[in-house]
């Protein structure tokens, strides 16, 4: 793949498309950084960026995301919405209703934005894997993605997804050309962590998790820097499932939740192969994860599944 030709063309396709103003559903991952900045050059200060904080996100996320896009030369806007979210997921369960009832709220979310600014088009860091594992390529629907399946079909903004063909090694191909800082960041699910903690939703719950997450990518990187593994995987993270199991706190019975430490090798997400990581990192894993959240996970395991038969994913 040519690379600048490829921003060429994209720039030069939003220039002639986008007529008047748009937004950008920026979430500070490689792919709507990358849509972002190949759009911003098209159109300049007609795009307004917009970072929709879900309740969902990372821990710290938020406050590092305002901090790299203040450096990209973009007109951004950081909305919180984490009440709208929540309340519209209460008592929900089922994976998919969650990803519709997400992306719905992110089109309500942005439609909003829009109108105040006078936009009529969406940009969207959409890429291959997306639509095609939401049935778009008349496989068997996978997972809808969010900023796929989620899209109601009376939509008033016009979409612009200038990086709709790609996967994703070659989306950090052009992130890199573009000198875009994020270019080699692990994937985020768009609906983040309310796909990782299984079934219903509870802020507790998010916050366990939040905590659980932190400290799998805390420890990961760190073995990298100290070279106990070779390279990062693709994507590492937590879940939290709905099991519990016996333990003891002190001297003390528990009866806590299960966090699943996930890691994985890929090239397109398409399929993945688990990551074989040292047993040293993986009990430093388990016993910050188990010290720091106390009696409410009593239990830390490692998912050994490749995709398929599994997804990378729990929900
Ligand atoms: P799965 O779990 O299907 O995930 O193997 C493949 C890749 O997609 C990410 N993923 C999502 N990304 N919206 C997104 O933007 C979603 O609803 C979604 N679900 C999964 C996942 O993290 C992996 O990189």
């Amino acid at each position: 793949m040519d690379v600048q030709k490829f921003v060429e063309e994209q720039v030069s396709d939003a220039s002639s498309r986008v007529t008047g103003r748009a937004i950008v559903a920026l979430s500070g991952g490689v792919d709507s950084t990358t849509a972002a900045v190949i759009v911003s050059r098209a159109i300049g200060s007609r795009l307004l960026a917009v970072y929709v904080d879900t309740g969902f996100m990372r821990k710290g996320e938020t406050e590092k995301l305002n901090a790299m896009f203040s450096g990209l030369n973009l007109n951004f806007k950081i909305v919180n919405a984490s009440d709208i979210f929540f309340e519209a997921l209460e008592g929900v369960e089922d994976a998919e209703q969650k990803r519709t009832i997400i992306g719905r709220k992110f089109i309500e979310v942005f439609e909003k934005e829009a109108e105040a600014t006078g936009a009529e088009y969406l940009v969207q860091g959409t890429i291959a894997p997306d639509w095609i594992e939401s049935g778009g390529a008349l496989r068997d629907r996978i997972k809808s993605h969010h900023n796929v399946a989620g899209l109601p079909s009376d939509m008033k903004l016009k979409l612009v997804e200038p990086l709709r063909d790609l996967y994703k090694d070659e989306v950090r191909a052009v992130a890199r050309h573009l000198g875009i800082s994020v270019s080699e960041r692990q994937p985020f699910p768009g609906p983040g962590l309310a796909v990782r903690v299984l079934g219903k939703l509870t802020r507790g719950d998010v916050e366990i998790e939040r905590e659980a997450c932190a400290i799998v990518e805390e420890e990961i990187e760190k073995a990298f820097e100290e070279k106990l593994i070779s390279s990062l995987p693709w994507q590492y993270f937590a879940a939290l499932i709905p099991v519990r199991s016996v333990g003891v706190q002190g001297d003390v019975r528990a009866y806590g939740r299960t966090i699943v430490v996930r890691a994985v090798a890929s090239k397109d997400a398409m399929t993945a192969r688990f990551s074989v990581l040292p047993h040293e990192l993986l009990e430093n894993i388990s016993t910050r994860i188990t010290n720091r959240l106390g009696a409410s996970v009593t239990r830390v395991v490692y998912d050994i599944t490749n995709k398929p038969p599994a997804t990378i994913e729990w929900e």
